[in-house]
């Protein structure tokens, strides 16, 4: 299968490897033609979003305003914080110049003189990596006001890698804006949205690392030629990361589409022990997470899972054996969205607090059956009445968790399951943790 964002070609990642494999044709190709053109080339080829939404990226860029007083900016979404979801950062290592050239497209496409790549703060080494292929490609004239002498076009663009500071909540498009203008990263209510008022109060255009990083070939190959591979609705492929109880982790570049059992057995190499899948979030935790005998014919693209009640998210795969204690999961997913929840909206601020000590409770044991129902209505309270998408990311691993395995959440609170001694989850790098190592 032909790999779109993370090609196999060796030292893909310096700048005369990627130039010798065509690399910044297409923007040399993009900038011979109307910025309109570009954008409806990209409509065509039925690009999705890969930061979890999947919304049509040629669509997002066509709500910029053609004309305005205001300078207009782009800003790429690095900031990959999701429980689940390590994907981004391959990009960062493997394919840098793809991204930049994919950048330079948008950018011109959109009309923005100016991009910002907000990286995650952990991410020391990818930052690192990033600006190293950032400032070969400054020096080379293929970014900056070089770029007009390059590829002999009028249009430049400059662009600039801003560090994130730790919080997950800045990986939502208006709280990276108020995080990018140096101010606390609060959601913005929406509208209005940032085509209108955006960065600094200007129009701006948010995309993900990924999505980005598949403008060049769509641009070099054909809006046609993208379209045609795997699902036609959500058509390319993605970058699955796969982890949790498989015997090989890792990120796999596959067209959506691809079967969530080849997924868990032909690429993550089956279940250690071979034992049962009891449960898999499919697109990283903040998705709705499926029972392990439903996911056979189930397929990995944005329309395909809401057939089974989830979503693609970010797709990163969390798979979970007969072995796991569901409840500790849920509790520690739990934990993390009250810990990153941002404060603003009383049903998430106290909702998600609410849900983890239930959560603990049952733990404790001293659940009641009444609990089940709690939690369920907590997360009901939650999903919708918020700002923004924290709110449902908190409420959907709980509420549908807990439906789809009432059975599970049932026994342990009237504390049938036996749980195995050896109980292990794994970490999202595939490592072996021990539950009793995870604080709830
Ligand atoms: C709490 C929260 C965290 C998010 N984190 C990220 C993230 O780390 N990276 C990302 O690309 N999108 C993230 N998003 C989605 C962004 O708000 C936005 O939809 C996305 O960057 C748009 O890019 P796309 O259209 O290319 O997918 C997050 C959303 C929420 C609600
Ligand atoms: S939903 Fe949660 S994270 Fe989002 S704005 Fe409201 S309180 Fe903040």
């Amino acid at each position: 299968m032909e790999k779109i964002v993370l090609p196999d070609i060796k030292n893909f990642h310096k700048i005369d490897v990627y130039i010798v494999n065509g690399g910044y044709s297409a923007a040399k190709k993009a900038f011979a033609q109307s910025p309109d053109d570009i954008i409806d080339q990209v409509k065509k080829s039925g690009l999705r979003g890969r930061g979890g939404a999947a919304f049509s990226a040629g669509l997002k860029w066509s709500f910029m305003p053609k004309t305005s007083a205001k300078p207009k900016y782009l800003c790429i979404n690095g900031d990959e914080s999701e429980p689940g979801s390590f994907k981004d950062r391959q990009i960062f290592e493997f394919n840098p110049h793809q991204l930049i050239e994919g950048i330079l497209i948008t950018a011109y496409a959109i009309g923005a003189k100016i991009a910002y790549v907000y990286i995650r703060g952990e991410y020391h080494k990818w930052i690192k990596l990033f600006n190293i292929a950032l400032e070969d490609a400054y020096s080379q004239g293929y970014v900056g006001e070089k770029m007009k002498q390059k590829f002999g076009t009028e249009f430049y663009c400059d662009i600039f890698i801003h560090k994130g500071a730790g919080a997950y909540i800045c990986g939502e498009e208006s709280a990276l804006m108020n995080s990018l203008e140096g101010k606390r990263g609060y959601p913005r209510i929406k509208p209005p949205f940032p085509a209108q008022n955006g960065l600094w109060g200007c129009p701006t255009t948010i995309n993900n690392v990924e999505t980005i990083t598949n403008v060049p070939p769509i641009i070099n190959k054909g809006w046609e030629w993208f379209s045609a591979i795997g699902e036609q609705k959500h058509p390319g492929t993605l970058l699955y990361g796969i982890s949790g109880h498989v015997n090989k982790p890792g990120v796999y570049e596959l067209p959506t589409g691809t079967l969530l059992t080849d997924l868990i057995y032909k690429y993550g190499g089956g279940v250690p022990g071979d034992k049962k899948v009891l449960c898999v979030i499919p697109g990283g935790s903040s998705m709705p997470p499926i029972r392990g005998d439903q996911i056979e014919g189930v397929k990995m693209d944005a329309e395909s899972l809401k057939t089974v009640g989830s979503a693609i998210g970010t797709a990163g795969v969390m798979v979970m054996d007969e072995d796991t204690d569901l409840v500790k999961v849920l509790a520690r997913i739990a934990k993390f969205y009250y810990h990153e929840s941002c404060g603003q909206c009383t049903p998430c601020r106290e909702g998600t607090g609410w849900m983890l000590k239930i959560l603990n409770r049952i733990i404790a044991g001293n659940g009641s059956i009444s609990d089940i129902d709690l939690l369920i209505s907590v997360a009901n309270n939650i999903e919708g009445n918020t700002i923004c998408a924290l709110g449902e990311a908190a409420a959907w691993p709980v509420k549908y968790m807990v439906t789809r395995f009432r059975d599970y959440f049932e026994k342990r609170v009237s504390k049938e399951v036996v749980l195995p001694v050896a109980n292990k989850v794994h970490s999202m790098r595939g490592t072996a943790i021990p539950l009793a190592d995870i604080k709830t």
